[in-house]
């Protein structure tokens, strides 16, 4: 494991193309520099649907300038205030309709205690791929993935200033796992690049963005959203515990359906290094942030919860789109691979 995968060396991707008016006009706009260009506005955006591609798409590329950014785009467009305006603007939409359509519970334990329960007969796409899936489904899978994946754990780290003491600590603690532990070659966004070569996919960051459909596109924006607002560290720790409580036993069953599809070791290794990880990143998460947390700001509780549910109503969504075109036969990519 010493080879260094392209996920993190390769040039940007350039923008991808505009889905509707919104990100179209946000796409053309950025080509340009700053301050000459013109922006999305007015109607467009207040009447965007929040889980559409086009807002999806919109507030993807907005929040993108934060981490990697595209080819071509100039880097002054990270703090435009316009472009900022633009961006609360499509947050707000979301943000709205995740508190309307997300909110089941008003304490995290609750939240929490529902994670707990593995279903025996689970319906979800890693429960699918291990019982059935076949090899072109898996590498559609991981295509949806890598758009999350390639920037794991980038977006937790902006909640750390925002944390003290143990929770701090420990939060700290499941980041630096998930960063290699101080070696480049185990940092898991490496490790899921060399699981995507592995496939015969192209590990280059940001790659499948065409492709990947609105709903994996609101995963990614919803830990983007939770990351970047001071005003949401509840809820973006809550939205992380759950990441780690459901990664342990789905990556188990990733790791049987890649081996029997007949992957390499550095496909499998990525979620074999997962069903341990996880299970102990659960614990740190669950008594080492969100109860340390908690007992320093007891206010935050309806949010911790909050983002437990918003993950597992994004998720879900997600699933559920996946497993529905695969049953009529078809292609979950907007870009078939
Ligand atoms: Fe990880
Ligand atoms: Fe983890």
């Amino acid at each position: 494991m010493s080879e260094t995968h392209p996920a993190t060396i390769s040039q940007p991707m350039p923008l991808p193309t505009g889905r509707g008016e919104v990100s179209g006009a946000l796409v053309d706009a950025l080509v340009r520099e700053p301050g000459g260009a013109t922006l999305p506005g007015g109607q467009s955006l207040r009447e965007a649907d929040p889980y559409g591609d086009d807002l999806q798409l919109a507030l993807y590329v907005c929040y993108e300038l934060h981490y990697q950014g595209f080819s071509g785009v100039a880097d002054a467009w990270e703090w435009d205030p316009e472009l900022l305006r633009v961006r609360q603007a499509l947050e707000r939409r979301f943000l709205d309709a995740l508190r309307s359509d997300a909110t089941t519970h008003d304490a995290p334990d609750a939240a929490v205690a529902e994670l707990l329960v593995e279903p025996a007969d689970g319906t979800g796409v890693s429960h699918f791929l291990r019982r059935e899936g076949e090899l072109w489904q898996m590498r559609e899978y991981i295509a949806h993935r890598s758009l999350y994946q390639l920037k794991e754990a980038d977006p937790h780290v902006w909640v750390l200033p925002r944390l003290r003491g143990q929770a701090k600590a420990a939060m700290a603690a499941v980041e630096y796992d998930e960063f290699g532990a101080g070696h480049g070659d185990r940092v898991h966004a490496e490790l899921f690049a060399a699981l995507m070569a592995d496939l015969g996919l192209d590990p280059t960051y940001n790659h499948y963005l065409d492709a990947t459909s609105a709903r994996m596109l609101a995963v990614v924006n919803m830990m983007s959203l939770l990351g970047l607002h001071r005003a949401l560290r509840g809820a973006l720790v809550g939205h992380f515990a759950t990441v780690e409580i459901t990664s342990s036993p789905a990556s188990d069953r990733l790791a049987q359906a890649l081996r029997r599809l007949g992957a390499g070791e550095a496909a499998v290794f990525f979620y074999t290094e997962h069903v341990e990880a996880d299970a102990v990143h659960e614990q740190v998460v669950r008594h080492g942030v969100i109860d340390d947390l908690l007992k320093r700001e007891p206010g935050l509780a309806a949010d911790v919860a909050f983002g437990v549910d918003a993950t597992v109503f994004l998720e879900d969504r997600f699933a559920e789109e996946v497993l529905d075109t695969w049953r009529k036969g078809r292609s979950s990519l907007r870009v078939p691979l």
